[in-house]
């Protein structure tokens, strides 16, 4: 180990003096954002021990079952974030509406969309999940914060990260130039950088996703895949390899790492809804995550930055990761 550790503070002191673009609000922000994953982490690691497995009786706006977890995530970010004065709101997977921040604290000027646990399905049974957070910033010149002001474009974003609880918990980061990971030091309680300008390769030879769904597929991702599992006697010439974790965090984390394409596109079992996963606070800050690794981002039309949202819970059907693969499926969609 290199004997120079940098802390999550210090990378952000020093980025906000390098080029001033961390504002003291938004590093503000995202130091309370890096305590609240640490406590999340802290509850998972405990699992039965904590009492935290398992279902609660309640279900999200997207009728989901909630998770012991969900809700404990949930509240461990509002907790966090509602006092410090640097947001004006939130916004969850896991409440019905936008949570203004009550007016007994001062309110800033920035707005945080999160998935508080993602790969719910994951938890009772032992594999990595996480927490997806996306920053934008209140419009200006209205006072007040409704629900509108969350409906920006995630080529808006200002910041964008995840947690991941695996076998280390890790944070990753980007602030708009480019993407940097750090792993909790559990004896010491900070994240410390462990990785830095995080590069996808362009190319691959591992897809991601959930094959079990492929009879409701678009004749475009149907092509891709048959092409992928024909292996070096088809079209590719190549072998390749499947994961599917079912938790985004997870399959995005890999994907960082040693590249992979990774897909839940639109499919036709729910033919009026764009895909599973959604825009705001899943896609736009995985998809930011992935074109700042150098990677890309699109929902098999156009790239998944540019989509205006028409509400908070949106869905989005989406394929990213490394560049040349999801170039050639969107290429297949345009061709379709
Ligand atoms: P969440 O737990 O926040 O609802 O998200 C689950 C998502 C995503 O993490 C994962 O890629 C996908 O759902 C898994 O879906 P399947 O159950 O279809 O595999
Ligand atoms: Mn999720
Ligand atoms: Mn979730």
């Amino acid at each position: 180990m290199s004997n120079k550790r940098i802390s999550l503070t210090r990378y952000l002191v020093e980025q906000q003096r390098v080029d001033g673009h961390i504002p003291s609000q938004l590093r503000l922000l995202l130091e309370v954002v890096a305590r609240a994953c640490k406590s999340i982490s802290q509850a998972v690691n405990k699992g039965d021990l904590g009492g935290v497995l398992g279902a609660a009786t309640t279900e999200n706006v997207q009728g989901e079952v909630q998770k012991k977890l969900d809700i404990i995530a949930n509240e461990v970010l509002i907790e966090a974030n509602e006092w410090g004065g640097h947001l004006a709101a939130m916004a969850s997977e896991e409440m019905d509406s936008i949570y203004v921040v009550p007016n007994r604290y001062p309110q800033g000027e920035y707005l945080l969309l999160f998935d508080p646990l993602d790969g719910s399905s994951n938890i009772d049974v032992n594999v990595s999940i996480g927490t997806i957070f996306s920053v934008l910033k209140k419009p200006e010149g209205h006072t007040g914060v409704s629900e509108q002001d969350f409906l920006q474009r995630g080529a808006q974003q200002v910041a964008a990260g995840y947690c991941v609880y695996g076998p280390q918990t890790t944070l990753v980061l980007t602030v708009g130039d480019g993407v940097a990971m750090f792993t909790l030091d559990r004896e010491q309680g900070s994240f410390v950088l462990t990785q830095e300008n995080v590069q996808i390769p362009p190319d691959t030879k591992e897809f991601a996703i959930n094959m079990s769904n492929m009879r409701h597929w678009d004749a475009p991702v149907k092509r891709y895949v048959d092409e992928c599992l024909a292996g070096t006697e088809g079209p590719r010439g190549k072998d390749f390899n499947m994961r599917w974790i079912a938790s985004m965090v997870a399959d995005v984390h890999r994907i960082l790492t040693r590249g992979g394409i990774f897909m839940y596109p639109w499919d036709k079992r729910e033919p009026n809804k764009p895909g599973k996963l959604r825009l705001m606070y899943e896609a736009n800050p995985m998809g930011w995550l992935v074109e700042q690794a150098g990677g890309a981002a699109t929902n098999g039309k156009e790239r998944i930055l540019d989509i205006q949202p028409a509400k908070l819970h949106e869905r989005v059907s989406v394929i990213l990761g490394s560049k040349n693969e999801v170039e050639r499926v969107t290429a297949y969609h345009r061709e379709a």
